[in-house]
């Protein structure tokens, strides 16, 4: 599949991010993800409380410390925000957070 991808330039991209989502978010959409972050104000709210960029409330060395419990987090804020997210939804939104910020394995 990743050779396939790679045989066209315009999926290279897609194919280098495709290694950044762990085996427990497999079929996470990367892409999608990261515009349900940019739709729903995560990084306002988040800005409004830690200040910055609003990145320094994702802590991995905090009460959030693997992929499940990275999901799990997600899924509480999908629910408690009222988001109506689908599980791949959510599976997408924390797969690019653990991209970006938590890097488990
Ligand atoms: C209304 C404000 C608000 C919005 C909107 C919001 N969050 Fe949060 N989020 C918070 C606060 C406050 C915390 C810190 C909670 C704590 O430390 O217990 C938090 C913590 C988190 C954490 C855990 C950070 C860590 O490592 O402990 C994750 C993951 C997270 N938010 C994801 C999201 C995502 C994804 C969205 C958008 C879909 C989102 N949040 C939208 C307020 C918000």
């Amino acid at each position: 599949m990743k050779h396939l991808l790679l045989a066209f330039p315009g999926w290279l991209v897609t194919a280098a991010l495709a290694q950044d989502v762990p085996a427990l978010y497999q079929g996470a959409d990367l892409k999608l993800g990261e515009k349900l972050i940019a739709e729903n104000q995560c990084d306002a709210c988040h800005i409004r409380n830690v200040g910055g960029d609003g990145n320094a409330i994702y802590r991995p060395a905090g009460r959030v410390s693997s992929l499940g419990l990275l999901r799990g987090q997600v899924e509480a804020c999908n629910t408690t925000l009222n988001l109506a997210f689908f599980p791949e939804e959510v599976n997408s939104v924390a797969a690019v957070l653990n991209r970006d910020h938590y890097r488990f394995k």
